[in-house]
């Protein structure tokens, strides 16, 4: 029996499986790339067995491999790919990985990519009990053991995994099922897998066959238990919607209890990458897309949407505010209603209170940007930046062509359309004078009166 601490030592290589069709999604899109809180199946997976630290991860593709490998360039660009065509079953995806486990002296985990909930603690849990187990298999005891594999135990010790279609009636009585999950030295794992067949109900090479083929070499295998919320595997759109459901409660818990303040969690949305610091606030009905950094102390107030944004402390964003990618949001600044901010840096204590898109722009310390201001930064074909100083003072309904600058304590007066930079300090005024026009608002209202009455009498 090896000492925990040397099997935790040896390198861990991750296989995660995401070659299968997913027939039952009914859907153009692989299965793996379907979102979760904002981010691929795939990539819940891939979150889950990176807390083990794996010196190699191996993805396993073939339904929809070009697009699945497209996105784990982004995903995990240290992940290498195995394609499995035709797709065979399960122990024949995992035995695509035998090229690139070649050189590879250490452990080997299993997981689904179509698996979002693994724990740490319970991928862990399967690492420790390989110090005293050659095969360690992850199963759960669901309400309804339906269809899932059944695990044979006799005391601690696996006998065999059966499938449920494969299964007697004595065998399909046992609760104790198969996560798919399995953790065992990665040179025994592909050596087995060589001698699988597929003499089945369903034609099909089954991973499940591992620990039966270990007990005939003399090798030990048996099963930790995990809940089963944690194995809950996605092939319908309808059980995409409850993992969603899942995974946003767990988040939002987890979120609550590292110190975040939630006035009503169940409105707020959030992805898998979403980070909220201690003592933030969030209103309700606040959805959070992917790449949203929110600081400690931060108040994010009801009905806003934010992506691809960063907000610093002490800032106030909203209520119904828009922050898009890029949107940095500074020290104690306030971005309020109905505002719009894009690829715009919002400097410490800077204003943008009502009625204004911020794009392509920097806004200057203390700058206060009046209601209803736009930065025009699109001409059609490109963009172009604005920049406003620190402690200017843009007056409402400034139209702010870009490319332009305003100085750093310079105005703009209301209403203008700023076209050219302002120097540091000065005021622009860019409007047509008025004129007032002595009783012609009521002549022009008595003439309008006798036209509207001569009509009616038509
Ligand atoms: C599998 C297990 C079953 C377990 C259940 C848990 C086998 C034979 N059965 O059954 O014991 O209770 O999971 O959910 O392993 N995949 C490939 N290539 C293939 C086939 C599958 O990559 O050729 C991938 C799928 O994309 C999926 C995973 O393997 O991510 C599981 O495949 P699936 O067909 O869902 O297996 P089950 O029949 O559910
Ligand atoms: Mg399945």
């Amino acid at each position: 029996m090896q000492a925990v601490s040397d099997t935790l030592g040896r390198p861990l290589a991750l296989i995660v499986l995401a070659a299968g069709a997913g027939t039952r999604m009914n859907s153009d899109l692989p299965k793996p790339l379907h979102p979760l809180g904002c981010a691929p199946l795939v990539a819940h997976t891939i979150a889950a067995g990176a807390a083990l630290d794996p010196a190699r991860l191996i993805v396993v593709t073939g339904h929809g491999a070009d697009a699945v490998e497209a996105a784990l360039a982004d995903i995990a660009p240290e992940a290498v790919t195995a394609r499995q065509s035709p797709q065979l079953g399960t122990g024949h995806a995992v035995l695509q990985a035998a090229g690139a486990l070649q050189d590879f002296h250490g452990d080997a985990m299993v997981l689904y990519g179509d698996s979002p909930f693994f724990t740490a603690e319970t991928l862990q849990a399967m690492r420790i009990a390989r110090s005293a187990y050659d095969i360690v298999m992850l199963g759960f005891r669901p309400k309804d053991p339906g269809r899932y594999g059944r695990l044979v135990m006799d005391g601690d010790a696996l006998q065999k995994i059966v499938e449920f279609k494969d299964a007697n009636a004595i065998e399909r009585a046992i609760d104790f099922c198969n996560s798919g999950v399995l953790c065992a030295d990665a040179a025994t794992l592909m050596g087995l897998l060589k001698q699988i067949i597929n003499d089945n109900a369903s034609g099909e090479y089954y991973l499940t066959d591992i620990p039966e083929l270990a007990r005939a070499a003399g090798l030990s295998a048996t099963a930790i238990t995990c809940d089963e919320s944690e194995t809950i595997g996605i092939n319908s759109r309808a059980e995409l919607a409850r993992a969603e459901a899942q995974f946003q409660a767990q988040r939002r818990a987890e979120m609550i209890d590292n110190g975040v303040t939630m006035q009503a969690p169940d409105t707020v949305h959030v992805a898998l990458d979403t980070y909220i610091g201690r003592d933030a606030i969030i209103e309700p009905y606040v959805v959070f897309g992917p790449d949203v950094t929110v600081e400690s102390g931060a108040h994010i107030r009801a009905f806003s949407h934010l992506e691809g944004c960063h907000v610093s402390q002490g800032a106030i964003v909203g209520p119904y505010a828009r922050l898009r990618p890029g949107a940095e949001i500074g020290n104690n600044a306030k971005v309020g209603n109905f505002v719009e901010i894009k690829q715009a840096d919002i400097a410490e204590g800077a204003k943008v209170n009502h009625l204004s898109y911020i794009g392509d722009a920097t806004v200057g310390e203390r700058a206060n940007i009046g209601a209803g201001t736009v930065t025009c930064n699109y001409d059609g074909v490109m963009k172009h930046r604005t920049t406003i100083g620190a402690d200017a003072f843009i007056g409402s309904d400034t139209m702010l062509v870009a490319p332009v600058t305003v100085g750093a304590k310079a105005m703009t007066a209301s209403g203008s359309t700023i076209t050219t930079d302002v120097p540091d300090g000065a005021l622009a005024i860019s409007r047509a004078k008025q004129v007032n026009k002595p009783g012609l608002a009521v002549k022009l209202r008595d003439r309008l009166m006798a036209i509207k009455a001569d009509k009616s009498k038509d």
